[in-house]
């Protein structure tokens, strides 16, 4: 299928609501899906890290956002049911690795139970389509069981890569713990520089997801409710230490990082993850359009932003529309 950019027109006034809208990939996602005329309702909790992008970009402007926990089953339901929305996106998520190793049962709690959570206030309030990017048994016994047959409604669930980008805070992920100690003047610590990732400008997925919310509602629709991958090409799954250095050379003005004491303790995190995506290729017509080093520049150009005190909100959405130009 040939390469083609979003449809406005899908987009236009669709009602959409978004969990995790104050975190690092629902800001962004906030601000592109209202950039695309849509009436978006977001549900989460407050922003995970200070700053964040959320607040930076004044993404609560021209949207509505619910402050609240998906844990909590009854508040999900009455947001959902007031904002009626024609598709649901979740991306709230506990969604830290070393956050889950010490609570695995609040990880549990928000990432299967909430899950379900939000699949429950769907199927009382029957939305047009779902797509989530975890929890992928719950998503399919939801599919399977009640979504579709008892409401016509089509569910999907995505996965990415790992996300990198402007305006990401969070604890123990390379980019934002790089990010921190260029702009505290210090050199950072890296765990596990050999380990290979399949790094993704945060748009990337983003544009999958939209795409493929796109076909959710077209006649066709039936046929896209699966499980989705939108990771990056081969040869830009890279190891750490690729990143670190290429970043520190392009940010320039001395920055530099050093090893982590190799008897500390660590958590096991898998050496190598790879995403098949041509599913996503040949069926929605989605390849990444950015690659990793314009990635890379983009981030760099991001927290540039940041750092000098500029407009986050304008910066974020040139990205976007650099973005969208790239993939017409
Ligand atoms: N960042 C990545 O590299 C990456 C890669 C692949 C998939 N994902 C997935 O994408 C989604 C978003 O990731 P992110 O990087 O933006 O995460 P993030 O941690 O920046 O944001 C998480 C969001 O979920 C909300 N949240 C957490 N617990 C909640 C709860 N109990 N109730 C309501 N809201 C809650 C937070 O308030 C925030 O809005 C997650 O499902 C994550 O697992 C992320």
């Amino acid at each position: 299928m040939e390469k083609v950019g979003l449809n406005r027109a899908f987009w236009q006034g669709k009602r959409v609501f978004l969990t995790g809208h104050t975190g690092f990939k629902g800001a962004w996602l906030s601000l592109w899906l209202k950039r695309l005329g849509a009436d978006v309702t977001g549900f989460a909790l407050e922003p995970p890290t200070s700053p964040s992008l959320f607040a930076l970009a004044k993404v609560s402007a021209g949207l509505n956002s619910v402050i609240g926990d998906i844990r909590d089953l009854n508040h999900v339901k009455s947001a959902m049911f007031e904002a009626q929305p024609e598709v649901v996106i979740h991306m709230a998520a506990q969604s830290l690795v070393l956050q889950s190793y010490n609570d695995p049962l609040e990880t549990y709690m928000t990432n299967v139970m909430g899950t379900a959570h939000v699949f429950e206030a769907a199927r009382a309030c029957d939305p047009y389509s779902s797509s989530k990017a975890c929890s992928e048994l719950v998503t399919t016994t939801y599919r399977n069981c009640f979504i579709h047959k008892q409401h016509g409604a089509l569910l999907a669930s995505a996965r990415a890569g790992n996300v990198i980008g402007g305006g990401d805070w969070a604890d123990n992920r390379l980019v934002p713990d790089l990010l921190r100690s260029i702009i505290a003047g210090e050199s950072v610590v890296i765990r596990s520089p050999k380990a290979i990732r399949p790094w993704q400008h945060v748009l990337e997925p983003l544009s999958g997801y939209l795409k493929l919310v796109e076909h959710l509602g077209s006649d066709e629709g039936e046929k896209y409710a699966s499980g989705w991958n939108f990771g990056p090409y081969d040869n830009d799954a890279k190891p750490v230490e690729w990143i670190i250095s290429s970043l520190c050379e392009k940010w320039g003005q001395g920055a530099s990082w050093q090893l982590d004491d190799p008897n500390k303790v660590q958590h096991h995190e898998a050496n190598y993850l790879k995403l098949d995506c041509s599913k996503a290729s040949v069926e929605l017509g989605w390849t990444p359009s950015l690659g990793l080093d314009v990635a890379l520049d983009w981030i760099v150009d991001w927290y540039r932003c940041f750092v000098d005190n500029e407009d986050i909100q304008a910066e974020t959405l040139k990205q976007i529309a650099a973005y969208e130009e790239r993939m017409q």
